[in-house]
């Protein structure tokens, strides 16, 4: 587990040193995906090749499933989740939250993950039962939030559709709770419940490999990440939180029906 903890932390800490030195010279030419607002830069495209490469050449029987170039088979049983930017949009922009995030998978389950949210110059690390960690300091999530307390963090997808709908569940949630945040970074925001930066986190569309990496470091600060009514996260509903209030936020979200797109 250490050895893979230290190859993902090498990788994602070279492909983060990358990105902060080619954002300056990037075109202003981006290509959308899914929505005229879901883009993707030829650093992203860049990024993931940078990794993919690093990884094939220490571990070339395993198997990659990444954002931007999908699914690589492999015979090991080892599987590498990557997303080469997340928060593209931040990165286009400047904003700070932006993230190199890469997690181990083997025989199915999440061992190790680092997230190197690059421009704040922090890199989160966790593997299997030994804890997460922020450089050489442990976390761990804040405890015993009540709800109406609770700085929630959330995000929204890019479909106009689906934003109408997190619309409407966001002004349900919003009297509730403390505050929200919009931080643009999914797996940053799953580091900052690790951090106590924020108390909890939810989001409905989330991809696998937005919160692989992440999800380990949540958990392993003794926050609770899973879907609705018992599910494991997922591309439906992720939500985080320590437990206590993860069940509050879960009791406050289930009945507004927050996986429907209209
Ligand atoms: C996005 C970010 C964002 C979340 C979106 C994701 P990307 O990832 O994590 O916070 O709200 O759902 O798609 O596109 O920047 O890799
Ligand atoms: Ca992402
Ligand atoms: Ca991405």
């Amino acid at each position: 587990m250490t050895d893979f903890l230290k190859l993902a932390e090498d990788i994602a800490r070279e492909a983060g040193a990358m990105l902060l030195a080619e954002r300056p010279t990037m075109s202003a030419a981006v290509e959308t995906k899914s929505s005229p607002t879901d883009v993707v830069t030829a650093l992203d495209k860049a990024s993931e090749e940078l990794i993919r490469a690093r990884i094939l050449a220490a571990r070339p029987d395993d198997m990659i499933l990444g954002e931007e170039g999908g699914a690589t088979p492999g015979s090991s049983g080892v599987r590498w989740v990557v997303d080469p930017i997340d928060g593209t949009v931040n990165f286009l922009y400047g904003l700070a939250d932006w993230a190199v995030s890469i997690a181990v998978e083997v025989d199915g389950g999440i061992v190790a993950g680092v997230v190197n949210v690059v421009p704040r110059g922090e890199v989160f690390t966790a593997a299997l039962g030994e804890g997460a960690w922020l450089g050489g300091s442990r976390l761990a999530c804040n405890q015993d939030v009540p709800l109406s307390r609770a700085l929630v963090a959330t995000g929204f997808g890019y479909s106009p559709e689906r934003r109408a709908v997190q619309g409407e569940v966001l002004a349900a949630v919003l009297p509730s709770v403390r505050d929200i945040r919009r931080g643009g970074s999914c797996a940053t925001d799953l580091c900052s419940v690790a951090a106590g930066r924020v108390d909890a986190y939810y989001e409905r569309g989330v991809n696998y490999w937005d919160w692989a990496a992440a999800g380990l470091v949540a958990a392993e600060s003794g926050a609770r990440i899973g879907g609705l009514r018992g599910k494991a996260p997922n591309t439906e509903l992720t939500l985080c939180a320590a437990p206590g209030l993860f069940e509050d936020l879960h009791g406050l979200l289930a009945p507004l029906d927050p996986e429907r797109d209209a």
